[in-house]
């Protein structure tokens, strides 16, 4: 239904406004051919060899988070070569790029540096040459799109009607780049944000995302469970059973079913004898909310659970949220009017019938933490494409990613920022 009710509806929406107003006219930069202009230059010959070798660059050099060294290097020697403007560094090993006529409103794009703790399993030429070092979720193809987009964008300097801040953002995995990104006041003047994302599950060449609550909030714990002695009735396992098994209740039995919420215990630890109680249990996992206070909720709620099952069975317990160094992430929640400029853009870009309704996922990102803070909307770019391979998901170590994508990233971004500072 939610697919079919949006094309119709603005159609809908459309012709009452052309038969009420026969001089209307689509917002210039908006439904004109500016989409299909840029993703025609990106998909020229040189532009596209160049965006390749430099994702391949990337790709055979993955950093882990706020380790980007290299990648930020590359990152400044390209935007030198194109002749942009950059501050370095930004929340450590972040780039921030700037282009425009230095005054006029300003529009943010957000493209994700760091890579995986995986070793690569795809047996290519630009294979990861570095052990247990993985880009596995797509960054490499993320900053590549964002400086194919620098390109478009300085090659088009004289037409911008503000200015675009282009951020290469360090540590998406686990590590809040955005949120030190954000304390360091590099956007306290921007007006709103565009970011991407690479999804294998939807085909090359088609888009996907939503208004509103796009992404989950999402946060860690891990408990430790201690016996008493190693007595019989101080047993930790038996208390950490329990316990795990509570965890499950609050979900079936205190969230709102139509509002998903996940608690899940991934690792559970303790002795290792056959004829012991082992002194202690640790045990810990990831839960996540579409709200902050859901997620707030579930944190108190894990914490009671499992300090009473292990009172319950006479151990002590501590639970431990580990908020300093893993901030939690807020949910990825996209305004309605940056949703729609996008949805615009991208139809005018692919296509009307290759951008799609998302539904709200459990993933989580850090540009949530963008979200909470200035309007903005984050879209989903396909990379499924059998031909190549490109069917494994993120994170796996048999990820490709089909570089047929990269002129759509670039040209989309580009498009974006242009139809946003042309319309405001
Ligand atoms: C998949 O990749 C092949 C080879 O690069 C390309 O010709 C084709 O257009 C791609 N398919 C899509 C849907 O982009």
């Amino acid at each position: 239904m939610a697919s079919l009710r949006g094309p119709f509806f603005l159609f809908a929406l459309i012709m009452a406004t052309s038969i009420a107003n026969p001089s209307w006219a689509p917002p210039r930069g908006l439904l004109d051919s500016l989409p299909r202009q840029l993703l025609e230059s990106a998909r020229s010959p040189e532009f596209f060899e160049w965006m390749k070798g430099v994702r391949r660059r990337i790709h055979q050099h993955p950093e882990l988070a706020f380790e980007e060294h290299m990648t930020g290097e590359l990152i400044r020697r390209e935007l030198e070569g194109l002749g942009i403007d950059y501050s370095w560094p930004v929340a450590r090993t972040g780039v921030v790029a700037t282009i425009g006529p230095g005054d006029g409103p300003e529009f943010a794009l957000r493209a994700d540096m760091d890579a995986l703790p995986l070793e690569e399993k795809v047996d290519w030429e630009h294979k990861s040459r570095h052990r247990g070092k993985m880009h596995a979720c797509g960054h490499d193809a993320h900053i590549t799109m964002l400086l194919g987009a620098a390109r478009l964008l300085q090659d088009r300097k004289d037409d911008l009607k503000g200015t675009v801040k282009l951020i290469f953002q360090p540590a998406e995995e686990g590590f809040a780049g955005a949120y030190h990104v954000l304390k360091e006041g590099t956007l306290e003047k921007t007006r709103a944000i565009f970011g991407l994302h690479v999804d294998p599950r939807l085909p090359s060449g088609s888009l996907s995302s939503k208004s509103g609550v796009l992404l989950a909030a999402s946060a860690r714990f891990m408990a430790v469970i201690r016996g008493k002695g190693r007595l019989l009735g101080h047993d930790p396992v038996l208390a950490a059973s329990f316990a795990v098994l509570g965890l499950q209740a609050i979900i079936s039995r205190e969230t709102d079913p139509i509002q998903s919420s996940v608690v899940s215990v991934v690792f559970v630890r303790a002795g290792d004898a056959l004829d012991a109680i082992p002194e202690s249990v640790t045990l810990g996992g990831t839960f996540r909310s579409l709200t902050n206070e859901g997620l707030a909720f579930l944190s108190r709620r894990i914490k009671e659970v499992i300090e009473a099952y292990s009172a319950a069975h006479r151990c002590t317990s501590a639970v431990m949220f580990m908020e300093e160094e893993r901030i939690p992430y807020p949910p990825t929640v996209n305004d309605p009017a940056m949703y729609e400029l996008a949805r615009r853009v991208g139809e005018e870009l692919v296509g009307r019938n290759k951008v799609h309704v998302s539904k709200p996922m459990m993933a989580a990102e850090d540009f949530g933490f963008y979200s909470q803070r200035i309007p903005s909307t984050l879209f989903l770019v396909g990379t499924r494409n059998q031909t190549v391979g490109a069917v494994h998901q993120l994170h796996s170590p048999y990820f490709f990613f089909d570089d047929c994508v990269l002129p759509f990233g670039a040209a989309l971004h580009a498009a974006v920022a242009m139809a946003y500072l042309d319309s405001s």
